[in-house]
């Protein structure tokens, strides 16, 4: 089973985007032409990382943002650099790119 998130060519270059989805809330980031997916929750409290919608990047685009602590989380493995969870990770969520879509994988 797959659930469409968006078209590729709706995403921009490393900035992050929200969708809800039946696995929950998800995460999506297209860098360098690659895309990653995790879940919107942060690994030390299991909150969105979000204040508002779609900003999810701190100020130069970098990394994830946890916008209630600070926290920052790389986009290609998920795992937290700076904050109270340092050394965790996001959890991964599975996609796949196909005909132009972003589809995650239901197992
Ligand atoms: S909720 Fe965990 S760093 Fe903000």
């Amino acid at each position: 089973m797959s659930f469409r998130l968006c078209a590729l060519n709706e995403l921009e270059e490393n900035r992050g985007r929200g969708f809800r989805s039946p696995v929950g809330e998800v995460i999506v980031v297209l860098r360098d032409g690659q895309v990653y997916a995790w879940q919107n929750a942060c690994p030390h409290l299991g909150i969105n990382l979000e204040f508002n919608p779609d900003e999810f990047m701190d100020c130069e685009n970098h990394y994830l943002l946890c916008s209630n602590h600070g926290a920052l989380f790389q986009v290609e493995d998920g795992r937290c650099v700076v904050g109270p969870c340092q050394g965790e990770s996001l959890l991964p969520v599975a996609i796949r790119v196909e005909s132009g879509e972003i589809l995650l994988i239901e197992s």
